[in-house]
């Protein structure tokens, strides 16, 4: 099995929301069953999104990010309880949100509250030094530099970080950073790399679509 994960980050409104899925339901092809395709939205938009994708196989819905509390009084905050029976998945640690000052304990806790609320982690890792000792799931590999900019990250680059990683069996590796529909084959030429999470080459479902179809 393989992975796709759309990750939207803070750029659609609801409409757009509703547009893209429309496209995406179009275009979606019985070819991709082998592939999970998760779609990571603005948490105000995985509701709408949930009822959407009902009924379609292999197609999930993502939180960004969740709150390093469980429950109680704290304003603002979106648990891992609350996001359960919306989200399946959730992406934790982020470089966008390390950058602004998430601290690996919080990362460690948002795991720890995902699981208690069995929504999947799907932990991102800038350099093997984020990788916490004795995590075991799915884990993408996304360099700072990389993301967004439209330089992906050289094949035996990503390799070498999958290797020192050491995952166990049951972990599922991820490249992430400017993937697209022609530099995707390089890594899938590789069974180690199990699928992409794609930023800028989501946003447009034509686009997400064609990686879908290289897979
Ligand atoms: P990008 O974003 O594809 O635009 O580089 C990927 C990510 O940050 O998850």
């Amino acid at each position: 099995m393989k992975y796709l994960i759309a990750n939207w980050k803070a750029h659609k409104t609801l409409d757009d929301v509703k547009d893209w899925i429309k496209i995406f339901k179009e275009n979606l092809s019985s070819e991709f069953d082998q592939t999970t395709i998760i779609l990571a939205a603005s948490t105000p938009h995985l509701s709408f999104l949930k009822n959407e994708i009902e009924g379609l196989s292999n197609v999930y819905c993502s939180a960004q990010s969740v709150s390093d509390v469980y429950d109680g009084s704290y304003t603002g905050e979106v648990t891992a309880k609350a996001l359960e029976g919306i989200a399946s998945y959730c992406i934790v640690g982020h470089s966008e949100r390390r950058t602004k000052g998430e601290t690996q304990e919080q990362i460690d806790a948002q795991i720890s509250n995902l699981k208690a609320s069995k929504i999947t982690p799907i932990l991102c890792i800038r350099t093997v030094d984020d990788f916490p000792t004795g995590y075991s799931g799915i884990v993408a590999y996304e360099h700072p530099e990389a993301i967004g900019t439209g330089n992906n990250t050289d094949v035996n680059v990503v390799m070498e970080v999958f290797k020192n990683l050491n995952l166990s069996e049951d972990s599922t590796f991820l490249y992430g950073a400017s993937v697209d529909e022609n530099n995707c084959k390089e890594y899938l030429e590789h069974p180690e790399i199990k699928g992409f999470i794609v930023g800028t080459a989501s946003l447009n479902p034509k686009q997400f679509i064609k990686i879908a179809e290289k897979i």
